[in-house]
């Protein structure tokens, strides 16, 4: 099949075989034994996940309370759950109703907006990389770059008839809101607020909107391989519950779903900035047999071609210069030419061998 844009690209959506009512799912989608999630395993610590009630960030004298708790946090798991983080149930609700409404469309619809390039800046897609992975996931997905809106929302699809008034909205309140988390996590840091201000106004903005199918054998099969993000940030949306974090014991942790509440991830990018004080999360989603999962996952970085190294600030004797620079451009390119599901994290890549004599490389 070949989309709009001219790039080839063909492939099997999880929601058409969906719809075939098979009992079993191809080969294609069967992960390792072990990779697979284990149903209920430590269930009994995901009530230690933190969660940062945003409700006194704007409060002079309660803001370093809040800041403390983001701190520890970002160090504890490079994971928290936010509520009363001021984005309305309404829009919300407009958003996952919107995704909702495009991945009901009918699959020629979708395949228009079909790319195997990864810079594409609107894509429809399946799985991760489909073209070079072995192993592909349960889900299908949209992604559209959305920061400036007014920059890419007329690229959005036209089709639902409200999907850009709806995603749009919920598109510049959840950029607001990592506006005003980046600020609160850089003061966490020790840098002045207004770190990198000028960067993040001009930043990216790309958001992943997610469908998980319902899965005859959900158990053999992830609808996200585990990854971390580039970015700085990324906020999560979810109609229901299915994230996984890993904890800096290498356990799995079922990330409980608290009405209302969005997903914060430290990404990639702001363990570099941060030269290596938080580190990013890595988290898998998995999937189930009853009902069609929606996600929006916002990811916030820098502009594409922009390098980032670690903040001068956080570089001394003690904390010597421990990643090179990279940019989402870098990124990219990583991506488009490795299997993520099998190989070795692009972070890895920008770890710096420390010196035995003097700690520098
Ligand atoms: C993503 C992602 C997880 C989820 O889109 O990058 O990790 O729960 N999604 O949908």
């Amino acid at each position: 099949m070949e989309g709009e844009n001219g790039h080839s690209a063909s492939f099997i959506s999880p929601m058409s075989l969906k719809d075939t009512g098979m009992s079993h799912i191809p080969t294609c989608y069967i992960v390792p034994q072990s990779q697979r999630s284990t149903p209920n395993l430590n269930l009994h610590l995901t009530n230690t996940l933190p969660i940062v009630d945003l409700a006194s960030l704007h409060h002079k004298s309660q803001r370093p309370k809040v800041i403390d708790e983001i701190r520890a946090a970002c160090r504890k798991m490079g994971f928290f759950q936010v509520i009363n983080h001021g984005i309305s149930p309404l829009v919300m609700e407009g958003a996952l109703d919107s995704a909702s409404n495009f991945f009901n469309l009918p699959i020629h619809e979708k395949m228009q907006l079909v790319s195997d390039d990864v810079t594409e800046p609107v894509r429809y897609g399946t799985s991760l990389n489909y073209v070079r992975e072995e192993i592909h996931c349960w889900r299908d997905f949209l992604k559209h770059y959305s920061h400036p809106l007014s920059k890419w929302i007329h690229s959005w699809p036209s089709n639902p008839p409200q999907y850009k008034e709806k995603m749009g909205a919920y598109a510049e309140a959840v950029q607001n809101l990592a506006i005003e988390l980046m600020e609160a996590i850089f003061e966490s840091l020790g840098l002045k607020p207004a770190y990198l201000k000028e960067e993040m106004e001009e930043s990216m903005q790309v958001m992943a909107v997610n469908c998980y199918p319902a899965c005859p054998e959900p158990e053999l099969t992830l609808g996200m391989p585990p990854h971390s993000d580039y970015g700085c940030l990324t906020i999560l949306l979810q109609n229901c519950q299915a994230l996984e974090v890993m904890d800096k014991e290498e356990k799995w942790m079922p990330v409980p779903a608290i009405n209302g509440a969005l997903l914060v991830h430290v990404g990639d990018h702001l363990e570099v900035t941060s030269n290596g004080r938080y580190k990013s999360v890595i988290r898998r989603a998995v999937v189930n047999s009853e009902k069609r999962r929606l996600s929006i996952a916002s990811l916030h970085s820098l502009a594409i071609y922009k390098k980032v190294g670690p903040a001068a600030e956080l570089v001394d004797k003690q904390h010597p210069t421990a990643y090179t620079e990279s940019s989402f451009g870098d990124f990219l390119k990583f991506l488009s030419a490795n299997d993520v599901m099998k190989g070795r994290r692009y972070i890895e890549t920008l770890k710096m061998v420390q010196n035995k004599n003097n700690g520098r490389c």
